[in-house]
């Protein structure tokens, strides 16, 4: 960090600025906690459903039984989305990468929200609960519509991993593979002022409207140094292809300096307590699947990483082990990112929400390291 003249400090990649302030979520990276509003992730994980942590995380408490069915019942009546959008899907081309459709789609929908630029808190909380409603029914059917399959509806007698999976599948989950799906949500709804978070933070600070700050976020979550994370461990994964080639590939890859992807987080130098679940988790449902073959080559590449970087903090985070959960769960491989999506709507409205509360413009700046003085010269004499 160096400080400019005129006070504030230069800090690339904001490493070292707090930003503003939250009571969503507290991360200790150096012990490796999170909770939500004070429960920790791990007790969330095991007795909580995604719909209780969503209500926990926008009105920071656990809901009594009818205020959570309250939200149920909010969140089921939005799951279908506008005539429109059904014909919107139907125009996509076939080959797009779903990130960009969900980013596409879920921009489109502002269009049909009769709501979009009331700011009022009341209407902010109905395109919360829309934004989180629709988003599967988005995702399932776009995956319907490049498989030339016809499109399944919502089914809001189910809660939303369980929907999610049948208008997926065509077919109704089994509970297993429903509560697998449920406890990623969980385990993905929010995160403090991660960077697809904090993209919809400066976004919505503009006090632009909500559904382009979730669009903003959706685009900033693609990378691969972010949520896109998740898809890079499998192709990674697949590239080894071989639990006999885990050692060669992954001691390559490290010696030209090239990074392992679900490794590393710029806040936790302890095991992300995410991973630590969904390592458990993953074995769970490899062993209940019969295919422990990409399990077993995770926990390698863990061994060898433990190793090579561990002391360096540069441990699993959130996306290793999630990568090998989605792949039990019958997930391809380019819908990871998107359920990551799925989940952190929770969060992304929720911080948008604050944000709007006790607003106040994001606009850092910027040490400008050009020239000064410089002549103008018609472009003739150049
Ligand atoms: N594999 C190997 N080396 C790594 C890894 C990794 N996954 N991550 C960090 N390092 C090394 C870097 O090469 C660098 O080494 P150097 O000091 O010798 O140059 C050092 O650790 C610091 O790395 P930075 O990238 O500068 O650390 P930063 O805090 O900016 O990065 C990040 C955090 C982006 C997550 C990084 O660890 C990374 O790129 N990981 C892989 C991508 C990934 O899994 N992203 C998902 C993160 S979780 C989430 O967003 C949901």
């Amino acid at each position: 960090m160096t400080t400019m003249p005129s006070g504030p400090v230069l800090d690339k990649g904001l490493a070292n600025t707090i930003a503003s302030d939250s009571r969503m979520s507290f991360i200790d990276g150096q012990q490796g906690i999170l909770e939500y509003v004070g429960v920790d992730i791990d007790s969330l994980a095991r007795h909580s459903t995604f719909e209780e942590t969503v209500f926990l995380l926008w009105n920071c408490r656990l809901p009594k039984k009818s205020e959570l069915d309250g939200l149920v019942a909010q969140i089921r009546a939005e799951y279908d989305i506008p005539a429109p959008m059904w014909d919107l899907i139907r125009a996509v081309p076939k080959d797009a990468v779903p990130m960009h459709v969900l980013r596409t789609l879920v921009s489109a929908l502002s269009m049909f929200d009769p709501e979009v630029d009331d700011a009022s808190p009341e209407a902010n909380q109905r395109k919360a609960v829309r934004l989180l409603a629709k988003t599967p029914t988005l995702i399932a059917n776009f995956d319907r519509h490049r498989k030339g399959k016809p499109f399944v509806k919502p089914d809001a007698s189910l809660d939303m991993a369980a929907n999610f999976l049948k208008m997926l599948n065509g077919e109704p989950a089994t509970a297993t593979m429903a509560r697998a799906l449920d406890v990623c949500l969980i385990l993905h709804a929010d995160h403090g002022f991660n960077a697809s978070t904090f993209a919809a933070l400066v976004t919505i600070s503009t006090l632009s409207d909500l559904y382009s700050a979730i669009t903003t976020a959706i685009g900033t979550l693609k990378g691969p140094l972010h949520g896109g994370a998740n898809e890079a461990v499998m192709h990674l994964l697949d590239e080894i292809g071989d639990m006999s080639n885990v050692e060669s590939v992954i001691r390559g890859r490290l010696e030209r300096k090239e990074k392992i992807m679900g490794f590393g987080h710029r806040v936790y130098k302890a095991y992300d307590p995410r991973a630590t679940y969904l390592k458990t988790f993953a074995k769970k449902l490899a062993e209940d699947t019969g295919n422990l073959k990409l399990y077993e080559m995770s926990s390698k590449i863990e061994e060898i990483m433990a190793a090579a970087v561990g002391a360096r903090g540069i441990l699993p985070n959130v996306d290793f082990y999630s990568a090998t959960t989605y792949y039990s769960i019958g997930l391809q491989v380019d819908l990871f990112t998107p359920m990551f999506a799925m989940s952190r709507i929770a969060g992304w409205v929720g911080h948008c929400i604050e944000q709007l509360a006790d607003n106040k413009l994001i606009r850092p700046r910027c040490e400008y390291t050009g020239p000064h003085g410089v002549k103008y010269v018609p472009i003739d004499d150049r």
